[in-house]
């Protein structure tokens, strides 16, 4: 397959009410436990505007919902964010949007403090990837700073995701900080991660605008 909106749905599709959103309530040490590395950049983000790309069910929205101002939901399944309504009904300032796949439709050029994507842009085709980074840069305002959890996978280029460890994608952290730095942010960390079995599978990146 070498459509790229072929290969995006079918991306997503892999998610639709998946048994992963209940598991993945358990997991979450990784992400907001004291001396993860997601937390300590996390911890540099001004969320008084922020986006969570690729939200899944919540669970890391429910994280932050005490220290967060207007908190935007961005999913491509429907389903997903259907959920996240019912979550978090109770709390004002929440904007759900189910997107295509590779865009941040209705969020405003220059409006947003902060955007974070966790475990989702590492299956994302670096295709996405370059989409979302030019989106990234157009919604967040001057020193507007997002979070990236991006796959470190530099092998098997043009393969299957299917094939390689933990499904991620084609990836590689200097590339995808070469895109970044093309769509105007600037790097202000990009650190290598472990993954379980994986030394070295993903990145993150800390960027602004
Ligand atoms: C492994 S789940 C992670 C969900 C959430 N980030 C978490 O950590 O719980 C992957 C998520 O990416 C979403 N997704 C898949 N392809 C996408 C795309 N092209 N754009 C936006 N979201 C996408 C899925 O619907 C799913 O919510």
């Amino acid at each position: 397959m070498t459509d790229p909106a072929a290969l995006r749905r079918a991306i997503a599709a892999e998610w639709e009410e998946s048994p992963y959103y209940a598991a993945a309530e358990g997991w979450l040490d990784t992400f907001w436990s004291e001396g993860s590395p997601f937390l300590r950049l996390f911890r540099q983000l001004d969320l008084s505007r922020v986006v969570e790309l690729a939200c899944g069910r919540g669970r890391h929205a429910a994280q932050i919902l005490d220290q967060a101002g207007e908190i935007t939901l961005v999913d491509v399944l429907e389903s997903n964010i259907a959920a996240c309504r019912a979550r978090f009904a109770g709390r004002e300032r929440m904007v759900f949007i189910v997107n295509a796949g590779d865009d941040l439709p209705g969020i405003e050029d220059a409006s947003r403090s902060a955007l974070f994507c966790y475990d989702a842009m590492v299956h994302f085709e670096l295709t996405d990837v370059w989409s979302y980074l030019r989106e990234t840069a157009r919604i967040l305002r001057p020193g507007g700073r997002a979070l990236l959890h991006v796959s470190n996978f530099m092998e098997h280029p043009g393969g299957d995701h299917h094939d390689n460890p933990h499904w991620r994608n084609f990836g590689g952290l200097p590339v995808i900080r070469h895109l970044a730095a093309r769509a105007g942010l600037s790097t202000l960390a990009a650190e290598v991660l472990d993954w379980p079995g994986a030394p070295g599978l993903d990145g993150l990146l800390l960027l602004e605008r």
